[in-house]
């Protein structure tokens, strides 16, 4: 009796991995490490003194999978696997549509054929789009604003069609908030490609010293301090925020969405005079024009999720910070970059 974790090498799915196996769930990973590196499956076993087994699979490759589920008795599914990086979703929207939607196909349709019909998927609130109130609640009209959010917002709609057409299947559709943070071991936590585009990240990369100054995306936001306001929740409460999910989905069937957040906002400037606090010392700034598509403040309504998974997100943005800073200062460059540096010089 298995949970197949796919993108469990990501971010959020190594921290959903690490609680998974610590409250003694059977696991089975898949990934094709097109954003991750296979150090972090090393860590979760590390991390939790346990082992588990693991797929190099692309959720592109059907029959790979269909071998996931003939080799183990899979119970349900929790599904990470897919890109998300918005600006990149623009400039290249067929990679996007193909690997977040094919991917997601070829997974239902195993999980069908093999009679497994629980599901617990990583959506995002991104599908709700501009709104003209806060707190965002899970009845709102949905609406996408990039091929990301498009991917997004077409698997819930493509989930709903499924269980419209067969009331066995359970599913989960989770709304991810802004994740931070990272394990308290500093061990693992989130590896960006490149410069990153999120806030958190790259604060903390000027902070370590690898990027000269954070650009804060616009001051003149009806928020206030004038700077963005998101509602910043703690990685670990969201990995916990899957095993109440699962939890839900394995005794039930139907189809449910819930946001899971915090339901504080916080701006950009706050974030900054958070990090400066843990780190000791200021954080280089500039208040640079708004970023394209930026949405002014998004805070969520998470009582949905109170009430009926009965999960709550425990972190406050203290321990956001300092998690994010000790795998920031332990890990300055990743997972195994340094390694690559080394080889790609033994090369030469
Ligand atoms: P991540 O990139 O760290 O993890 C995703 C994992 O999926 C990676 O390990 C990647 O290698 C793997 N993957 C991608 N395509 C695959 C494929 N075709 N076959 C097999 N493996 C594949 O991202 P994350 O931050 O951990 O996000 C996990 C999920 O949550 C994603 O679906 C993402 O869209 C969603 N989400 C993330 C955020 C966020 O801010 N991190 C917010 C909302 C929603
Ligand atoms: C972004 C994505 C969203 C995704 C979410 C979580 C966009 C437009 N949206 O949301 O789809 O679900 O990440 O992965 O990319 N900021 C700065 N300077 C920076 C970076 C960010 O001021 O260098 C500001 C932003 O303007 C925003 C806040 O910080 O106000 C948070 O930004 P970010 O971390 O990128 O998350 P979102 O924009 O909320």
């Amino acid at each position: 009796m298995s949970i197949l974790v796919t993108g469990g090498a990501g971010y959020i799915g190594s921290h959903t991995c690490i609680e998974l196996l610590n409250a003694g769930h059977e696991i089975v990973v898949l990934d094709n490490f097109l954003n991750s590196k296979p150090e972090s499956l090393k860590r979760i076993s590390e991390i939790t003194g346990k082992n588990f087994k693991f797929y190099d699979v692309d959720l592109l490759d059907y029959s790979a999978i269909e071998s996931v589920f003939l080799e183990n008795g899979i119970v349900a599914v929790i599904h990470f696997a897919g890109l998300k990086a918005v600006g990149e979703s623009v400039s290249m929207p067929l990679r996007y549509y193909n690997n977040n939607i094919v991917g997601t196909l070829n997974l239902c349709r195993v999980m069908e054929k093999y009679g497994v019909y629980n599901l617990v998927f990583s959506s995002s609130a991104t599908v709700y789009g501009f709104q003209e109130q806060v707190p965002l609640s899970e009845d709102l009209p949905l609406q996408a604003t990039n091929p990301y959010g498009r991917t997004k917002l077409m698997i819930e709609e493509i989930l709903q069609d499924l269980y419209a057409s067969n009331q066995n299947w359970s599913i989960a559709l989770l709304r991810y908030f802004n994740p931070v943070g990272a394990h308290c071991s500093g061990q693992i936590g989130e590896d960006p490609n490149g410069i990153p585009n999120n806030l958190v990240p790259y604060i903390t990369q000027v902070a370590v010293g690898t990027l000269p100054e954070l650009k804060v995306f616009g001051g003149d936001y009806q928020t206030h301090d004038g700077t963005g306001v998101r509602d910043y929740i703690h990685v670990v409460d969201l990995a916990e925020g899957h095993l109440k999910a699962l939890v839900n989905v394995m005794g039930n069937s139907g189809i449910k969405a819930y946001n899971l957040g915090t339901g504080i906002g916080y701006s950009v400037l706050d974030m900054i005079r958070a990090f400066e606090q843990v780190i000791g010392r200021p954080i280089p700034y500039r208040i640079v024009n708004r970023r394209p598509g930026d949405v002014s403040i998004s805070f969520a309504d998470a009582s949905k999720a109170n009430e009926e998974l009965n999960w709550n997100a425990n972190k406050g943005l203290d321990e956001m910070c300092r998690d994010s800073w000790r795998w920031q200062v332990n890990y300055p460059n990743g997972f195994e970059k340094e390694y690559e540096k080394i080889s790609a010089v033994n090369q030469l």
